[in-house]
């Protein structure tokens, strides 16, 4: 029989530390190749490469795939909405859409599995099709959306982190010069970038087990709950001057990862990689300026950031 061996953390301590050299490598090398322009996509050079070669590393997704789930992830993206729109024909030709690119992710990451379950490679996925965890093998269709699950949260949101943390520093030059004069202000930085611009606004899987009564409302049993992330990390009860960036804020207990048990499973990745990124960029690249403010948003109400962040720049340091 073989050995438990358990593939993700807190059970794998290193997996996610270990990567600290290759992020710092796909960080340069991601800055070095803006080398000679004067204006950058700091999404498109910058803030998606960077997360999506992560997340394919860890979970043994093949990275020339990327342009086949980004496009599924897209589609989909633009069909999970809520609220009147959703009534009109337009949206359900979208919905039909995102279903079809939900159905074709799912087809390519059992494909995955199949693949690795013929021959075992590298990565996180391989490890779970071929081992067994604590309650033991995973099934097949439990894996496979897991799978699809891991590949759109690795990636998505550290990519509107990334960069709204870009836009906000250069909305922002005190902040972006006292980070550059003090690059050890990046880890409560970027708690502070999280909870000023949340990548996650509200998250809609919740519903009230029981009556709760909120301010002088009772929310019935079975309600749906949505919690909106977005509002809370300004709420002026918790915040001291909620609408002002401040990198040394002290006790930001901000719920940019979600809170209690669905607490973000992704956060230490998302943190390195935030950190590593943010903190190169500011660091490396000569006189950022914002072409276009406000800059164009993708089309989402939950996750929220820049579809482009155009930055003119004098140059790239070493
Ligand atoms: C800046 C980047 C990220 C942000 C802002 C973010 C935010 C969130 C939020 C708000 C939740 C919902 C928590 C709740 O239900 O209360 C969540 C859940 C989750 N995230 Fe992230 N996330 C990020 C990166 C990642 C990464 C890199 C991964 C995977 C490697 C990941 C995997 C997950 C998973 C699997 C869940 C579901 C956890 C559960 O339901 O138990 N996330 N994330």
């Amino acid at each position: 029989m073989m050995t438990p061996h358990f593939v993700g953390p807190p059970d794998a301590p290193g997996l996610i530390s270990d990567l600290e050299p290759e992020i710092r490598r796909l960080v340069d090398g991601l800055l070095d190749g803006m080398r000679g322009k004067t204006r950058i996509d700091a999404v498109d050079e910058f803030a998606y490469p960077l997360p999506v070669t992560v997340i394919c590393k860890v979970l043994g997704v093949p990275l020339e795939d990327e342009p086949r789930f980004h496009r599924w992830i897209e589609t989909a993206l633009d069909a999970w909405e809520y609220g009147p729109e959703t009534a009109s024909e337009e949206f359900r030709a979208r919905l039909a859409g995102g279903n079809q690119a939900v159905q074709e992710f799912g087809r390519f990451t059992a494909e995955l599995y199949d693949r690795y379950a013929r021959q075992p490679g590298p990565g996180m996925l391989s490890a779970m099709v071929n081992e067994d965890g604590p309650e033991g093998r995973m099934p097949k269709g439990l894996l496979t959306s897991n799978a699809l699950l891991l590949i759109f949260a690795g990636h998505e949101t550290t990519v509107n982190l990334i960069a709204h943390s870009v836009l906000t520093l250069l909305r922002h030059p005190d902040a972006l010069e006292n980070l550059r004069r003090r690059p050890e202000l990046i880890v409560s930085g970027v708690e502070e970038l999280l909870r000023f611009e949340s990548s996650v606004q509200f998250w809609p899987t919740r519903s009230a087990v029981e009556d709760i009564d909120i301010a002088g409302t009772t929310i019935p049993k079975g309600a749906p709950i949505f919690l909106a992330y977005g509002s809370a990390n300004r709420d002026p009860r918790q915040f001291t001057d909620p609408d002002e960036l401040d990198l040394e804020r002290r006790d930001n207990q901000h719920l940019g990862f979600g809170q209690g048990i669905h607490f973000c499973f992704g956060a230490p990745l998302a943190r390195l990689e935030v950190q590593n990124a943010v903190g190169e960029f500011v660091r490396r690249v000569e006189n950022p300026r914002l072409v276009e403010d406000p800059p164009p948003y993708r089309r989402n109400q939950i996750f929220r950031g820049p579809r482009h962040v155009l930055v003119d720049i004098d140059g790239i340091r070493d």
